[in-house]
């Protein structure tokens, strides 16, 4: 299989090109083992756990954003060949390694993802766990953000933002409840343009645009969403 990794080296750009042998179970990520084992040792990526968990190998591939440990490279080939290139919508450190904190850190704070439990707790039944179980799979692999055309638009806007609120909105000893909707709405939930890129893409198939959806439409019933944001200005009028 021919296959071309776009490089950086800090300050310029070239595509390096492999033929390797590759097997049917061959994933990306392990292509990527090969070519920096046998080939070229000065390669950069990330991976840690190869086994979908830990979110941190995720690149772009014959122009589709994948996990590279959870994808054969037979799935992605065409005419024989891939082209592994770093993930879009963030800026590149060096060849496949791209700057995580913006989405990671500096912006997911601001959706207070994690739990505030309430001083009573009540009994969840499977029937509870069920509505935001999906969510909990996320794994912040960042994909949904790497599709996202509003990111572009509004600097604020980050689609793994919802899925974290969606998950506590939705747990009933979570203690925040509907002050999770007015933080959607501080994090520009309206700047969603509803495309379902990042549906479409998560690999863990966590229905990210229709918690958006579900947290926006309740948000303007209660009057806790009103404006539109930044973005491009059109999403959904409720
Ligand atoms: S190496 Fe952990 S998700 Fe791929």
């Amino acid at each position: 299989m021919i296959v071309k990794i776009k490089r950086f080296d800090g300050n310029t750009e070239r595509i390096d090109t492999f033929d390797i042998d590759i097997e049917e179970r061959t994933t990306i990520l392990e292509v990527l083992e090969k070519i920096k084992n046998y080939f070229e040792p000065s390669l950069s990526y990330r991976a840690q756990c190869r086994a979908s968990i830990c979110g941190t190998c995720a690149v772009k591939v014959n122009d589709t954003h994948i996990l590279a440990c959870k994808t054969k490279a037979k799935d992605m080939a065409k005419d024989n060949t891939i082209f592994i290139e770093p993930v879009s919508n963030l800026p590149v450190i060096k060849d496949l390694v791209v700057e995580q904190s913006i989405f990671y850190i500096d912006k997911l704070k601001k959706a207070k993802p994690w739990f505030e439990p309430k001083e009573q707790f009540e009994p969840v039944y499977p029937k509870d766990l069920e509505i935001y179980d999906k969510e909990t799979d996320c794994i912040l692999c960042g994909i949904c953000y790497n599709v996202c055309p509003a990111v572009n638009t509004d600097k604020e806007f980050s689609p793994i933002n919802f899925v974290k609120i969606f998950r506590f909105w939705k747990d009933k000893n979570d203690k925040l409840q509907d002050e999770r909707v007015i933080i959607a709405n501080e994090n520009h939930i309206t700047s969603c343009i509803h495309c379902k890129y990042c549906s479409l893409s998560c690999p863990k198939n966590i229905p990210v645009e229709t918690d958006i959806l579900q947290i926006e439409f309740y948000g303007k019933q209660k009057g806790y969403i009103q404006q539109q944001n930044q973005g491009f200005g059109f999403g959904f009028g409720f």
